[in-house]
């Protein structure tokens, strides 16, 4: 067997709780296939509230080294909007390289969609990761003044673009090969039209895969009205992290959202969490339900290239939901229904 040494970063409230039956699934799906080291990190708000440290550049070290990242949760209403996100997420995203935010969106059968005609709901959005206005390039003069001025700069690189366009073109040919570019060029001009040029040059490369373009205002309309048009949605940064929380919504709720954080040239390790918060407000139940952190740990699996185990590890979570969805479960009920269809 081959071992793999994974970061587990559970966080705060709800991550602790649903990392553990993740843990148990991916372990008896790779059962004779692999082994798993784990390395615990204590990240996240309780953290700093206790000792003022968000990542530390000793422990951010040592996740580099590390096969892969498991998160649970970051989060805490006691920690003040930006901190957490800019200090420990964000960050780890762009010390990593992670470019590529994989967020697949499937409307399982048995869960209920919020829309009336949902249709056969199943797409991927490609969010970049690293780059955007979430570069954090901006500042604030005369702040407090009534002549303050903010500025976010949305920053856009023909390197930083083309990689994760290549990336989206790939994984179609892997699907229904359509993309789906998304963005707003008839205003955000200058990068607008780099991204589609560089969709466009990208494109002619892969013959085989349909490519059209939406504004993310239409994208939205269609994401309630026909989401079954969809098959990779390509994205920047910000529009990729609105229309994901959208697109988890019609699917039935982020409770099925998983997600992938990648570094796809695997310089650094990629890192693998549901879409959803630490949920203080059920933190401590023991019912929070684990099932988006068992299809990231699938996600996790088939970075590694252990497409086997991560398509049993679906297959068992749609039965699963098929047969559960609407019944109330414990987290560890879950945890353990899912493991003994394995
Ligand atoms: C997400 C989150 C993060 C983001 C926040 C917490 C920084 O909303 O993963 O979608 O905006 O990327
Ligand atoms: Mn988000």
């Amino acid at each position: 067997n081959k071992t793999y040494h994974i970061a587990v970063i559970p966080g705060d409230g709800i991550g602790k709780e649903i990392i553990p039956p993740a843990q148990q699934v991916m372990e008896k799906v790779t059962q004779g296939v692999a082994d798993f080291e784990y390395e615990n990190f204590d990240l996240g708000a309780e953290r700093y509230l206790r000792d003022g440290v968000i990542l530390p550049d000793e422990e951010l070290e040592r996740i580099k080294k590390t096969d892969a990242i498991l998160l649970g949760a970051i989060g805490d209403p006691r920690v003040h909007a930006g901190v957490l996100e800019r200090g420990l997420l964000l960050k780890l995203r762009f010390a990593l390289d992670q470019y590529v935010n994989l967020r697949p969106s499937k409307l399982y059968p048995g869960v209920e969609s919020p829309l009336r005609n949902p249709g056969d709901i199943d797409f991927v959005v490609v969010r970049e990761g690293t780059e955007g206005l979430y570069c954090g390039a901006g500042g604030d003069i005369r702040k407090g003044t009534a002549q303050e001025v903010a500025t976010e700069v949305s920053i856009n690189t023909a390197y930083g673009v083309e990689r994760v366009v290549r990336y989206a073109f790939e994984l179609a040919m892997k699907r229904k090969k359509h993309v789906t570019l998304v963005h707003k060029k008839n205003v955000l001009v200058n990068a607008g039209d780099m991204w589609q040029r560089i969709v466009d040059e990208v494109g002619a490369e892969y013959p085989e895969v349909f490519h059209d373009y939406l504004h993310i205002d239409a994208a939205t309309i269609f994401m309630v009205t026909d989401p079954s048009r969809f098959d990779v949605l390509l994205t920047d940064n910000l529009f990729g992290d609105i229309i994901t929380d959208e697109a988890g919504s019609v699917v039935g709720g982020i409770g099925y959202s998983a997600s992938g954080c990648i570094n796809a040239s695997n310089e650094y390790p990629s890192m693998f969490e549901p879409i959803h918060g630490s949920a203080p407000d059920i933190a401590g139940k023991g019912i929070a339900n684990p099932t988006a952190t068992i299809l990231s740990t699938a996600m996790l699996l088939r970075h590694l290239g252990m497409d086997e185990p991560a398509a049993q590890i679906e297959a068992v979570v749609e039965a699963d939901i098929a047969q559960n969805a609407q019944t109330k479960r414990t987290t560890e009920e879950v945890g353990r229904d899912i493991l003994a269809r394995l």
